[in-house]
C-alpha cells in the first residue's frame, strides 16, 4: 500500500519565460488548456499593480514603493476556467491593466524589489493545490526554480513586433509602423532585461517562422514527456 506521504501529488508548474512579445500569455494559456493546468499570467499581476497605483495618482515620480505595495492590497484574483483573472477593487480590470498608460509605467513597477516579492508570492500561492503553467521573466529562475519544465520563449525583435501590430488588428502592418514598434519593442526589452533571464536547465523556443500551434504542440509534448 502507498502511504500518504508517497502518494502525495506535489503540482506539476511548467514555467514559460521570454522577451516582450514572444507570444508568453497565449502560448501558457494554450497549454495550459491542454495538459489541464492552470494558466498564470505574472506579467498581469505588475500590470494589475500598476493600474491600482495609478488610480490613485499619475505622477510616477511620487510613486515610492511603499504607495505602490499599499495600491497592491486592492488587487485580487479570480479563478477562470484555465486562467486566474486580476481584479482591482473586485472589478475586472483586463482592459486597464492593458492600455498605454500602464505599459508605460510597469517596468518602473517590476523593478522594485518589494512588489517583486509581493508578486511572487501571489504566483505561489496560486499554484499551491493547481498544476499551471506560469509565465513572465523570472518564473523558471526565481520562482519556480524547481519546475517540472522550463521554457525560454524567443523570437527575432521584427517578428515580434509584427504579431503585436496584427494583434492589435488593422492587417499586415507598413514597414515604418513595423520600424517604429521593433524600436519600441527593444526599449521595453532593455528596460525590463535585469530580471528577464533564461533558467539554465530552460529548452528555448525560437518561434520565429513556425506557428503558434506548432510551438503549444511542441511544449506539450515536453510537459508530457517530464510528467511521466
Ligand atoms: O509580459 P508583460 O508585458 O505583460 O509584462 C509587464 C511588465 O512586467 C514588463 O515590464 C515586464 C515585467 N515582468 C517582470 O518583470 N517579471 C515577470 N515575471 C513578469 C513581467
Amino acid at each position: 500500500m502507498t502511504s500518504p506521504v508517497q502518494s502525495a501529488k506535489h503540482p506539476f508548474a511548467v514555467t514559460i519565460d521570454g522577451p516582450a512579445a514572444s507570444g508568453k500569455s497565449s502560448t501558457a494559456r494554450m497549454v495550459a488548456e491542454q495538459i489541464g493546468a492552470r494558466h498564470v499570467d505574472s506579467g498581469a499581476l505588475y500590470r494589475a499593480v500598476t493600474a491600482a497605483r495609478l488610480r490613485e495618482g499619475d505622477d510616477a515620480t511620487l510613486w515610492t514603493e511603499g504607495s505602490v505595495l499599499h495600491a497592491a492590497q486592492r488587487v485580487s484574483f479570480r479563478p477562470g476556467t484555465t486562467t486566474f483573472l486580476a481584479n482591482i477593487d473586485g472589478e475586472d480590470c483586463e482592459d486597464e491593466i492593458r492600455g498605454d498608460a500602464v505599459t508605460a509605467l510597469v517596468s518602473l513597477v517590476a523593478k522594485m524589489n518589494h512588489v517583486r516579492l509581493w508578486v511572487n508570492e501571489q504566483v505561489r500561492a496560486l499554484s499551491e493545490a493547481h498544476d499551471v503553467v506560469a509565465d513572465g521573466r523570472d518564473m523558471g529562475t526565481v520562482v519556480f526554480p524547481d519546475a517540472g519544465l522550463k521554457i525560454w520563449l524567443v523570437a527575432l525583435p521584427t517578428e515580434r513586433a509584427r504579431r503585436r501590430l496584427l494583434q492589435r488588428g488593422g492587417g499586415e502592418p507598413t514597414a515604418e509602423a513595423l520600424e517604429a514598434e521593433t524600436d519600441a519593442l527593444e526599449t521595453r526589452d532593455l528596460r525590463d532585461s535585469e530580471q528577464t533571464q533564461p533558467a539554465p536547465d530552460a529548452v528555448w523556443v525560437d518561434t520565429t517562422g513556425i506557428t503558434q500551434t506548432e510551438q503549444v504542440a511542441r511544449i506539450v509534448a515536453l510537459a508530457a514527456e517530464r510528467r511521466a
